[in-house]
C-alpha cells in the first residue's frame, strides 16, 4: 500500500490524514484486499465504492469523521444555505396541500440541516406534515440527525421517524433526495477498439488497482455495449445500477407523492458525450477534489454524476410520471428565492454579504446553480409543480 505521504504528493498536495484515521483507513484496506481475494483476484468498481462509503462502521459514511460543512470534506446546498430548505419547505407545501396533508420522506438527510429548515419552514406557513421519515442508511449520519433537532428544535421530534427500510402502509406525500444519486456504487467501464469492457480493482503491487474484465451483466443489459461502439478508444465512464431497483422500492411503498430528485448530473447525450472521456468520478477531502478513488479509503468521498435521462427512464418503468426537470436556480427561483431573501432582508450589512454570497453558491451558472438539477417525478399525481413554473427542460431528456 503507498504511504498517505506518497498519495498526498501525488494528489496535489492533500493533508496528510492523522495517524488514527491512517490506522482506520488500513483496516478498511484490509477488509477490501480480503474480499479481493476471496472473489478470485478482482471486484467490481461498485463493490468497492460500496465498502469504501458503506462498510459498517469503517466507510467513509459510515464512520464518525466530520463530512458536510467547513470543518468537514464538502459542502452541499443545505449546509450553504437555509434559504435552500425553504424553497423546498414550499414545494412540499404546494403537494401538501393538494393531499390535504400527508408525509415527506427523506433519503439520505446528511447532517440532518435541511429536515431542520424544512420543518421551520413548514411550521412558518402553517403547513407541517404529519411525519417527516428519513431513511439513512449510515448509523452515525442518523445520530447527528437526531442530535441536529434535539439540539434545534425538539419540538419537531415527535414528528420525525427514522425508517430502516420503506414501510408497508403506502406513503402520501413528498419524497426527497438531496445528492444522494450522486453517492450510490456505480460500475465503471471503458472502451477498447469499440469494445465495451469493465473496469474492476484489483491488488497491484502498490496497493488497489483497476483491472479491466469482461463486461458484466449489469453493463450489458443497459444497453452500453452499442454506445460503446460510438465512443473512443480508451473511454472511460460509469453506470449506476442501483437507480432502477431503488425507484422500484420507491414507486411501490407510495401512494399519492411527488418525488424530488437534486443532484450534480447531465441529460445522457452530455453525461456520455464523446469529449467526457475521463467520466465523471470525484473524491473529495478537506475540501480538495481529485480524481482517484483508491486512496484515502474511508476517509474521502466519492462520487459520481448522474445521467438524468437514465433517471427518468427508470422513474418510467417504475409507474412514475416524469413532472419536471430543470436547473436549481431556475427551481429555487421558482419557488420564491428572491421574496425569500426580501422577507430575510437585515439591516446588518455583515449578514446581507453573507446572505448575498449563499445564494451565488446556490444559483450562480459557474458554482451549483446549473450543474445541480432537479428531476420531478409523480405518482398518482398530475399537480403543476411550482418548482417548474419558470423553466421546464424535460425536451431535454
Ligand atoms: C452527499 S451526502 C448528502 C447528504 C444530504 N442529503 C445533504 O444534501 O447534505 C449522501 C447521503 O446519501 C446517503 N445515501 C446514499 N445512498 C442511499 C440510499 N440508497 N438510501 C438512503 N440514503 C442513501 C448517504 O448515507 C449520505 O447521507
Amino acid at each position: 500500500m503507498k504511504s498517505f505521504r506518497d498519495v498526498a504528493a501525488e494528489c496535489r498536495q492533500l493533508p496528510v490524514p492523522d495517524t488514527v484515521a491512517q490506522a482506520h483507513s488500513r483496516t478498511l484496506f484490509e477488509l477490501v484486499a480480503n474480499e479481493i481475494e476471496a472473489e478470485g483476484g478482482s471486484i467490481s468498481f461498485a463493490q468497492f465504492m460500496s465498502r469504501a462509503l458503506y462498510s459498517p462502521g469503517l466507510g467513509y459514511y459510515a464512520a464518525g469523521a466530520q463530512k458536510f460543512g467547513e470543518a468537514g470534506d464538502f459542502v452541499t446546498a443545505p449546509e450553504i444555505s437555509p434559504l435552500f430548505s425553504h424553497c423546498l419547505a414550499h414545494q412540499a407545501a404546494q403537494v401538501l396541500r393538494e393531499l390535504d396533508g400527508g408525509d415527506i420522506l427523506e433519503y439520505g438527510a446528511g447532517s440532518g440541516v435541511m429536515a431542520l429548515e424544512i420543518l421551520r419552514e413548514l411550521a412558518r406557513i402553517d403547513s407541517l406534515p404529519n411525519h417527516y421519515y428519513i431513511i439513512e442508511l449510515s448509523a452515525d449520519l442518523r445520530e447527528r440527525q437526531q442530535q441536529c433537532l434535539r439540539n434545534n428544535a425538539p419540538q419537531f421530534l415527535e414528528r420525525v421517524v427514522w425508517l430502516d427500510t420503506l414501510p408497508d402502509t403506502p406513503i402520501n406525500g413528498v419524497v426527497l433526495a438531496n445528492e444522494v444519486l450522486d453517492a450510490m456504487p456505480v460500475n465503471l467501464f471503458q472502451v477498447q477498439e469499440g469494445r465495451l469492457q469493465e473496469v474492476n480493482v484489483a491488488l497491484g503491487e502498490q496497493g488497489l488497482s483497476f483491472v479491466s474484465a469482461e463486461a458484466s451483466d449489469a453493463l450489458m443489459s443497459a444497453g452500453l455495449s452499442e454506445l460503446a461502439a460510438q465512443l473512443p478508444d480508451g473511454y472511460r465512464s460509469e453506470y449506476n445500477a442501483s437507480v432502477g431497483p431503488w425507484l422500484q422500492s420507491m414507486a411501490e411503498s407510495l401512494g399519492q407523492a411527488a418525488v424530488f430528485l437534486i443532484d450534480y448530473g447531465y441529460p445522457r447525450h452530455e453525461f456520455y458525450h464523446p469529449q467526457r472521456s475521463g467520466g465523471s468520478l470525484m473524491c473529495h477531502y478537506r475540501h480538495r477534489s481529485h480524481s482517484d478513488p483508491l486512496i484515502l479509503l474511508g476517509l474521502q468521498d466519492i462520487t459520481a454524476h448522474v445521467d438524468f435521462t437514465q433517471v427518468a427512464e427508470e422513474a418510467l418503468n417504475a409507474g412514475f410520471e416524469v413532472s419536471g426537470f430543470t436547473t436549481q436556480t431556475y427551481f429555487l427561483l421558482s419557488l420564491g428565492l428572491t421574496e425569500q431573501l426580501a422577507e430575510n432582508h437585515s439591516d446588518d450589512i455583515k449578514q446581507q454579504m453573507l446572505v448575498a454570497q449563499q445564494v451565488k453558491k446556490l444559483t450562480l451558472p459557474n458554482e451549483m446553480g446549473e450543474l445541480f438539477k432537479v428531476i420531478a417525478l409523480q405518482k398518482d399525481l398530475s399537480l403543476s409543480l411550482q418548482g417548474f413554473a419558470m423553466n421546464d427542460q424535460r425536451g431535454r431528456l
